[in-house]
């Protein structure tokens, strides 16, 4: 690949959480809290299942032996602006100094948002990006993420994703350096109970989020490392995650992977997947991770259509996704061509292996389809697609 970069163009990597991975991982956090003079947290949790695990019950021992008072909060479906206000009034309630989030995206980004709305004046809908009219200053109660899927990232990114459905609904960002996690603490055990269904949707999230900032036009060297790190261990562990979901080491590379997703978007920017999965989200009820995951394969041979050969910029987008082959299937198919068409059959086969669902099942028509492809934005995807391409391939997922 070195042939693809004379030189190293200036970049910035953002602030990362202090990182502590590994099986019982989760065991240190009552420590760290009171290492860091911390008496009262809020605790935003999500899966039902955690709140009826040993997991709970041990976690609260060790909160209460380090003199930590807490309230907790339970989130279900994905964070909506009014939660994260009764949330954050929780926090001011308590006087909270910190806020610990335990579940999937939905609980960390609702707990991201909630403790940098304990600062903020009005609703958290106010400060949201395309909905809002407010910036947000910055501030927010220290966040400790304890992601229990391995797919969104969220534990290591600057942003919230919150939503309303319906026809006036939206899908948006609360964006702000300062919210990056202080700690991500990613202990694999927490996903033992995870469903083959979400395994498979938050995996597929992970993967779409290695190789979309990968070939994106944002790429930078340190990204791409983190990116082909993060392939190597999605091709060995996905599928196994989804298959035997209390294969530890499986659910272990790929919490890894999903980790390094979250720095690569957060630094390299996303594609056209992610483009279309804001309008997506907004328009119907679909996980972020089923959208993103269904839509992959079909997006990258579309993308490889319309790579143009000539173009410098595009040849390395080609030589990207040829590497992603390589790393994703442990193969080398030995040309540019030839590992391009490898990664689309091995994305189409994972698709079905695993069980990612198509569109239909979520609501969505022609109509529904058409509208997220007018409102799909490129991003920093590396070739330009069009409104009436991306429908096409939303229609081939129908
Ligand atoms: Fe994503």
């Amino acid at each position: 690949m070195n042939r693809d970069h004379p030189a190293i163009h200036p970049f910035t990597i953002g602030r990362t959480p202090q990182l502590i991975l590994g099986p019982a991982a989760r065991n240190g956090l009552a420590d760290m809290l009171k290492a860091a003079g911390v008496a009262r947290i809020g605790v935003i949790t999500g899966s039902r299942s955690f709140r009826g695990s040993a997991a709970w019950q041990e976690l609260q021992s060790r909160l209460a032996e380090a003199r930590v008072q807490w309230k907790d909060f339970a989130i279900s479906g994905e964070p909506s602006p009014s939660f994260v206000d009764r949330v954050s009034a929780g926090l001011r309630g308590i006087e909270a100094q910190a806020v610990v989030a335990i579940g999937g995206g939905s609980a960390i980004d609702a707990a991201k948002a909630a403790a940098a709305g304990y600062y903020l004046e009005g609703s958290i809908k106010d400060y949201l990006e395309g909905v809002g009219t407010r910036s947000p200053d910055g501030r927010s109660l220290p966040l400790y993420a304890l992601p229990t899927t391995a797919g969104t990232g969220t534990e290591a990114t600057k942003n919230a994703v919150l939503s309303e459905i319906g026809p006036a609904g939206f899908k948006k960002s609360l964006r702000h350096d300062n919210y990056i996690p202080v700690a991500a603490i990613i202990d694999p055990e927490l996903a033992l109970g995870c469903p083959p269904s979400v395994t498979a949707a938050s995996g597929m999230d992970a993967l779409t989020q290695l190789i979309e900032p990968y070939v994106s036009t944002g790429a930078t060297p340190l990204t791409d490392a983190m990116a082909e790190s993060g392939l190597l261990w999605a091709g060995r562990c996905l599928e196994r995650a989804v298959l035997n979901g209390s294969d530890i080491s499986a659910r272990t590379g790929m919490a890894y992977a999903a980790y390094l997703s979250g720095i690569c978007l957060a630094n390299a920017g996303l594609g056209i997947v992610h483009g279309a999965a804001s309008p997506a989200g907004a328009a119907r009820e679909i996980p972020h991770g089923v959208f993103c995951g269904t839509l992959l394969a079909v997006a990258l041979r579309y993308s490889l259509e319309q790579l143009d050969a000539e173009n410098p910029q595009h040849a390395i987008a080609r030589r990207k996704y040829a590497r992603a082959a390589v790393l994703l299937t442990g193969e080398d198919h030995g040309t540019v061509e030839g590992n391009c068409a490898a990664l689309v059959e091995e994305l189409e086969r994972l698709t079905e292996v695993i069980g990612v669902p198509r569109l239909a099942a979520f609501g969505f028509d022609a109509e529904t389809v058409r509208t997220v492809a007018a409102g799909t934005a490129g991003k920093s995807h590396p070739v330009e697609i069009d409104a009436a391409a991306v429908e096409a391939m939303l229609l081939e997922r129908l």
